[in-house]
């Protein structure tokens, strides 16, 4: 009987651990979430003639954002397991998509750096493939 104790004992410790470390875990997790970035990053042109627009095109196309972001940019599901939901943003200047709100500084700070318009990081958005587009490229 005494050994049904001592498992009883164990248990209680072991699940008082794990309360405090999922307690940790959270609070870390939502501090993260939370964490605003500065936004001035770089000053990159952006530019408008055609060669940049068909290298821009290429550079979407071959970067994998539409694996994501939806065939036509207009965003997608990415993960459907509650609870976790993660929706790739529509890319697109149509309704409900950020192109049509997004200033040039949005554009880069949320490609090369992964942070939002509001200055939180964008969590999923995998930018660290991306940071090392250069000026041209990013810029395109
Ligand atoms: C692995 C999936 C994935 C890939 C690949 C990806 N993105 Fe994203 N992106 C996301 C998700 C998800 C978000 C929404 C914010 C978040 O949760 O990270 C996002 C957010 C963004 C945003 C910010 C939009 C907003 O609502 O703030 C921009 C801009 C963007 N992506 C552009 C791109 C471009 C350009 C590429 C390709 C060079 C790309 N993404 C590739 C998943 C992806």
């Amino acid at each position: 009987m005494k050994i049904f104790k001592w498992i009883l004992g164990l248990l209680g410790i072991v699940v008082v651990l794990l309360s405090i470390l999922a307690f940790v875990a959270k609070s870390k997790g939502e501090t993260k979430i939370a964490n605003h970035y500065p936004s001035d990053f770089d000053d990159v042109v952006i530019p408008t003639d055609s060669l940049s627009i068909v290298l821009g095109k290429y550079l979407a196309e071959s970067h994998g954002c539409q694996k994501c972001h939806g065939a036509n940019f207009s965003g997608a599901m990415v993960a459907d397991a509650p609870p976790f939901l993660v929706n790739a943003s529509n890319l697109t200047s149509g309704k409900g998509g950020v192109g049509s709100v997004f200033s040039d500084g949005d554009w880069l700070r949320a490609i090369r750096h992964g942070v939002g318009q509001d200055g939180r990081g964008l969590i999923v958005m995998p930018s660290e493939a991306y940071y090392y587009f250069s000026d041209v490229e990013v810029g395109a």
